[in-house]
């Protein structure tokens, strides 16, 4: 299944970006990283990155679909935000692509997300986009709590994701296929 593109390299839109990471730290804030003590923001602004960088190297279709999603990317995973309530500010586009990066957290945990992926490829290419950044950042060293065991399925679960979603964008794919070969060596 190859994604769709449906829209074409869109001006980009920094109040509409501006507006939708004021929503991001206000919905997380107080929530911290994992085991830091660094604001969760943290991770939001590398997904952002993550994404301009990779359009400067490659258009991604509609840009500033990729970043308000990525900004938004965790606000209803994490914090509860619902699909309305996103509708509503930013737009369907915007609420159906952070709908589709949501775990369901009804699912068991193995399954969910598989879910996730088959959904993400319902939607624009460049929500696709969104998951392989998220997971480019994620790839970092793993906390030391972790046991080898959770670090190989991991490991093994960014695979699926660079399977599912890799013919999104070629740069990325590429930088995510390379932060699995060094993970969990990364640094
Ligand atoms: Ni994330």
């Amino acid at each position: 299944m190859e994604p769709m593109n449906l829209a074409c390299d869109p001006s980009p839109a920094p109040d509409v970006w501006r507006d939708a990471w004021k929503f991001a730290a206000t919905v997380h804030h107080g929530q911290k990283m994992p085991g830091s003590d660094l604001p969760y923001l943290y991770h939001l602004g590398a997904v952002v990155m993550e994404l301009l960088a990779a359009h400067s190297e490659s258009p991604i279709a509609d840009i500033n679909l990729a970043v308000v999603c990525g900004a938004l990317h965790d606000t209803e995973e994490d914090q509860g935000v619902s699909t309305e309530t996103l509708r509503q500010r930013f737009g369907a586009a915007v609420a159906s692509g952070v709908e589709a990066l949501s775990k369901n957290g009804a699912l068991p945990k193995n399954q969910a997300m598989a879910d996730s992926l088959k959904r993400i490829r319902h939607q624009p290419s460049s929500v696709w986009c969104v998951k392989l950044a998220d997971r480019i950042v994620n790839l970092a060293p793993p906390p030391s709590h972790w046991t080898s065991q959770k670090v190989t399925a991991y490991r093994a679960e960014s695979v699926l994701i660079l399977e599912a979603l890799g013919a999104a964008h070629a740069p990325l794919a590429a930088r995510l296929e390379k932060k699995i070969q060094t993970y969990p060596l990364d640094t």
